[in-house]
């Protein structure tokens, strides 16, 4: 199989280095600069972890490197199977709509990999003939170099055929192409599951990170310090009770235990520096407009006050400093 791995950020490292491990499939592992390929192809990817696992160093000639302005032309002289987009919704709106744009007519099969929502919506309107797929998962990773990456935390990983729902269901097992993808995701140690609830599994996520990430990036805290002071859980609480009202007002399903899952998640995350956090100390863009600016629009369309979801974007907003 070949697959296209667009985006090798901290998440990209890990899953491109992995998946070129197993030495089974091609894979092209597109960076935002040719610097980043050129230092991949001569030093390969660093796979380290934070406890005593010896580190996995996948040399460059296992996979192929490049810079992304290549893209289309390589895609479409020797089309890949799969198209994994593992870029921040920032650059998923902006860069890649530029990037992705020629394939219009054609139809890849695209997974992609981003935390919030809006983006397959986008995507979908983008590239209407294409096979999307959503994947959410709890795999954690930091970047530690261009080239090295720290596997934070091993998690799940669920993928799903988009917009389920709104077109003629398609069982499981009858998705041949994202089976094919899920045996290399599981062989490379990501357990992966093909799952009929993506979207459901998205707004789950999206409620968790709504909490976890803008609160971390303003009080620079890992995530299991959220829980550290009774003021801090109030905060939670509130942008939680709002988040609900809304996923109440526009009919989003949630589990009845979503705030004992929250409060889990940061037990069980500790240590992390959630990813708002981490885009916040490298002075990237956050993903907050796709985090907690979707639960504002929600709740604009349906007339839901939200005064620490609004208060809160404005906040992560004006700590953004692209640097690019
Ligand atoms: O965005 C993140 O960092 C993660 O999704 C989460 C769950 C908040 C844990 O760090």
């Amino acid at each position: 199989m070949r697959i296209d791995l667009i985006g090798a950020g901290s998440l990209g490292l890990l899953l491109g280095g992995k998946l070129a491990s197993t030495g089974n499939d091609e894979i092209r592992l597109w960076c935002r600069g040719e610097q980043q390929a050129q230092e991949l192809k001569r030093k390969g990817i660093t796979v380290s972890y934070e406890d005593d696992r010896e580190s996995l160093w996948i040399p460059g000639d296992r996979l192929d490197a490049l810079a992304t302005t290549g893209f289309v032309h390589e895609y479409l002289q020797s089309p890949s199977d799969w198209i994994i987009l593992m870029v921040k919704q920032n650059v998923l709106h902006t860069e890649l709509v530029k990037l992705l744009a020629p394939l219009h007519n054609y139809k890849p099969h695209i997974l992609c990999f981003q935390n919030g929502s809006g983006h397959m919506e986008m995507l979908q309107e983008l590239l209407p003939e294409a096979h999307l797929y959503a994947a959410v998962t709890t795999e954690a990773a930091k970047v530690k170099s261009k080239r090295e990456v720290i596997h934070a935390g091993t998690g799940e990983t669920w993928v799903g055929l988009w917009h389920q729902s709104k077109i003629k269901k398609r069982p499981v097992n009858d998705q041949p192409e994202a089976i094919s993808l899920l045996t290399r995701l599981n062989s490379a140690g990501f357990l992966s599951h093909l799952s009929n609830e993506v979207e459901s599994k998205i707004y789950r996520k999206l409620l968790i990170n709504a909490i976890i990430n803008p609160l971390t990036a303003i009080w620079r805290i890992p995530n299991g310090e959220l829980l550290s002071s009774s003021s801090r859980m109030q905060l939670m609480r509130e942008l939680y009770e709002e988040a609900i009202t809304v996923f109440d007002a526009v009919g989003i399903d949630y589990d009845a235990n979503a705030w004992e899952n929250v409060i889990q998640v940061c037990q069980a995350t500790a240590g992390n520096t959630s990813s708002m956090l981490a885009d916040v100390l490298a002075g990237r863009a956050t993903e907050i407009r796709w985090i907690n600016g979707n639960i504002l629009d929600m709740a604009d369309r349906s007339g839901v006050a939200v005064p620490a979801h609004r208060w809160i974007c404005r906040v992560v907003e004006g700590m953004n400093v692209e640097k690019g």
